[in-house]
């Protein structure tokens, strides 16, 4: 009502000011129109004169901005203005009639609008913002306007994440009518809606907008269907922030576990440090429990490194551990084997001073009979030298013997690392070209 004294308000000062006859002022445009009076047949009719006409609304929609994208409900939020135009039969003028009068702003509540709806809107009812006036022209046709913080559901494929692109559908199917009497239209062409979206978009965010098409559907309720029109639109997003904050922590730990290979065991600090990466990782798994939903059934690329690397560390860690086990037993046994070849030099020692010939120098004879038999005075010191050499030798082997837990350890270790190498090359080849491929 208020709306209608306006109306009036503004017709009154049009006809003043012009000082011209009742058919330059709305007012006469609205007597004209029947708007005037209290006959609600244009609210609650659509505006056929003939019934089987079907009405043909044309729609255009424009995204302003995306606000949010939420990976766990499988929402988007952004911000859309959208308007609807169709044709109502008895509202038309010649404008010439009425001193060029083009343009009319009429009370939405006094006419029938289209009942659209968007099918994945997930928004409270509150976001939604109807223009109160609808624009009419001398022809007949009416321009709505509304935009709204729309929250829309679309199910996300997460497999690239974060290198992933999202088609979502904003789907606007009008409801209580069929195709017969309503088809919903697009008003522009993909390119300019396109072309639009990106001269208006004022926030992105995280996404930018890779392309906005429409497809004209049919959507079937029981026996009945409805027009529809679906709006592909395709996000991409800026992956920039996941790969300083995330993959990039994730290969230096990574690397940091194979260089820490190169920290010797005996100084026990590598062990601490293997153990301190594993929890690095944790934490990094803890982030992207964080962001990625559960409801993937493929498991995403990222959560495949992620679980890879962290069962490198562990077995890194556990390998580290049989290592210095290792180790621990070589030394125990070095300790007694030192023992026992200390026993046997002194042993040597005590049998060399009494120049007593033993076992040894009696294996040695023969190779004795290849020294010419002229020289026989540099035969003892010849002798000595190779007791010298053989005790050496003696020594050696046994020194080998008790290190043949370290040797083991070293030919793991050397295995190990080797193959953490090709395993963490080969995995790294993966996730490229699985991020790659599109
Ligand atoms: C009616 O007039 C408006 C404004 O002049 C124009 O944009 C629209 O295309 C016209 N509609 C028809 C169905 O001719
Ligand atoms: C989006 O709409 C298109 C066209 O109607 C359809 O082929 C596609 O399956 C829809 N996608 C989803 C996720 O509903």
């Amino acid at each position: 009502m208020a709306a209608l004294w306006i109306l009036t308000f503004m017709v009154l000062s049009a006809g003043v000011c012009s000082g011209q006859s009742s058919y330059c002022s709305y007012h006469g445009l609205l007597e004209h129109l029947k708007l005037a009076t209290s006959d609600t047949t244009l609210e609650i009719m659509r505006p056929v004169k003939n019934w089987t006409t079907t009405t043909v609304v044309d729609l255009a929609m424009l995204l302003y901005g995306i606000l949010g994208v939420d990976e766990k409900s499988q929402t988007v939020t952004g911000h859309i203005l959208f308007t609807m135009a169709w044709t109502n039969e008895f509202l038309n003028w010649d404008s010439s009639d009425f001193c060029g009068i083009n343009e009319l702003s009429v009370p939405r509540s006094k006419l029938w609008i289209p009942n659209i709806v968007i099918q994945q809107d997930a928004s409270d009812s509150s976001s939604l913002y109807e223009d109160p006036w609808v624009l009419l022209h001398p022809n007949g046709s009416m321009i709505s306007f509304a935009r709204q913080k729309l929250t829309f559901t679309c199910s996300f494929n997460l497999y690239k994440f974060p290198f992933d692109v999202q088609r979502c559908n904003i789907t606007f199917v009008s409801m209580g009518a069929d195709v017969n009497t309503l088809v919903l239209r697009s008003a522009e062409d993909n390119l300019t809606l396109m072309a639009l979206s990106e001269q208006y978009m004022v926030t992105q965010g995280e996404w930018a907008l890779r392309d906005m098409e429409y497809v004209h559907d049919l959507l079937s309720n029981g026996q009945r269907y409805h027009s529809a029109l679906v709006y592909i639109v395709t996000l991409e997003r800026k992956p920039f922030l996941y790969v300083v904050n995330f993959i990039i922590p994730l290969v230096y730990l990574l690397v940091l576990d194979l260089a820490s290979f190169f920290i010797s065991v005996d100084s026990g600090e590598k062990f601490g440090f293997k153990v301190t990466v594993l929890l690095s990782i944790s934490v990094l798994l803890l982030i992207l429990k964080d962001i990625l939903p559960s409801t993937e059934v493929d498991l995403p690329i990222i959560a495949n490194l992620c679980v890879a690397v962290f069962t490198l560390v562990w077995l890194s860690v556990l390998e580290s551990m049989l290592v210095s086990f290792l180790f621990n037993l070589d030394q125990c046994c070095d300790k007694e084997s030192k023992n026992c070849t200390e026993v046997k030099i002194n042993k040597k020692k005590v049998t060399r001073g009494h120049k007593e010939p033993d076992e040894e120098n009696e294996k040695v004879k023969p190779e004795q009979s290849f020294f010419p038999l002229g020289q026989l005075g540099d035969v003892d010191l010849l002798k000595l030298i190779l007791d010298e050499v053989k005790a050496a030798r003696q020594e050696a082997g046994s020194q080998r013997k008790s290190g043949c837990y370290r040797r083991v350890a070293t030919i793991i270790d050397n295995f190990f690392f080797v193959g953490y190498l090709l395993t963490f090359v080969a995995f790294v080849i993966y996730i490229c070209v699985g991020w790659i491929e599109f």
